[in-house]
């Protein structure tokens, strides 16, 4: 009897995750067998966790805060990309029990802005970043790869940007926190990968007053959908792609390898995971 497959979100806390509502949306939508859970697991209780899984059913999972990084070492195999960001998503179980693991943020990002700006094009100027946390680091590697001519980022902790800077070379810049606004002037592209803006964090202060309107700008904060940071991108006429669709994107690789359809991120799909 072959046994129905299993993923999971792998994080601590879970109970926010939207992952379970998204990929349980698609297995019904698509009429496959299939379950998708949240699992809490403290750190020091990961690495036997991931070795319990594939026993139990378990073809993959998807990986949150706060093992993101830490989940590298325990993977078998690593993709290139996952290893330049240094920290995975998404985790597949080979038959065999070897853990492969994948960082698909970046696939997310690129995806989302394509699909809410289908004009976008990333080599039409440099790319303007604020903040230098981990999503950064997937948000730069994706850029790079999508041949943005230059990057520049501004974070609250200068080290941490220069810190990037040092990491992925000489397309990026770093502008000092307090000079941040000078960062959009040239920008093509404008991305808040900070956490500012967020339900229940500080406001976006920062001000987005020099955007051209040819520009993109994106957040990937996602609650609320439009933030104060897209909304003023808005007002100086700019195309604007909310930070949901990141979110949506980035499971479709992993739901496809795991229950072998590619889904499809629409509206219908997002007015399921938002209800
Ligand atoms: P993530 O993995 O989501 O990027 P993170 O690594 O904690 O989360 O990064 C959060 C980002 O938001 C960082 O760039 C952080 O700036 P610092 O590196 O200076 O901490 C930024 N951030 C959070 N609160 C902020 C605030 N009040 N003002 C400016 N930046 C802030």
């Amino acid at each position: 009897m072959t046994q129905i497959p299993r993923a999971a979100v792998i994080g601590n806390p879970i109970s926010h995750s939207l992952s379970p509502k998204l990929h349980g949306y698609w297995l019904k939508r698509y009429g496959l067998e299939g379950s998708y859970e949240a699992l809490q697991v403290a750190e020091d209780a990961l690495e036997a966790t991931l070795h319990s899984l594939p026993a139990k059913g378990f073809v993959g999972a998807n990986v949150t805060i706060p093992h993101k990084v830490s989940v590298l070492q325990f993977a078998d195999q690593v993709t290139d990309r996952a290893t330049l960001i240094g920290a995975a998503n998404t985790l597949i179980f080979k038959a065999d029990g070897r853990i492969f693991a994948d960082n698909t943020d970046g696939y997310g990002f690129i995806s989302n802005l394509r699909q809410g700006a289908p004009s976008w094009d990333p080599k039409a100027g440099p790319a303007a970043i604020f903040g230098a946390g981990g999503a950064a680091r997937a948000v730069v590697v994706a850029l790079i790869d999508a041949g943005v001519p230059e990057i520049v980022i501004s974070n609250r902790t200068r080290p941490k940007a220069e810190a990037l800077r040092d990491d992925f070379g000489a397309r990026i810049r770093v502008v000092d926190w307090v000079q941040a606004d000078t960062m959009v002037e040239d920008a093509m592209t404008v991305v808040n990968t900070t956490s500012l803006g967020m339900k229940g964090a500080s406001d976006f202060k920062v001000s987005l007053d020099g955007l051209r309107k040819e520009t993109v700008v994106t957040d990937i904060v996602y609650n609320p959908l439009k933030t104060p940071f897209l909304e003023a991108a808005e007002k100086r006429g700019c195309t604007t792609v909310d930070g949901l669709g990141m979110l949506l994107h980035q499971g479709v690789p992993g739901f496809e390898r795991w229950f072998g359809h590619r889904p499809e991120v629409d509206e219908e799909t997002r007015q399921a995971v938002l209800s």
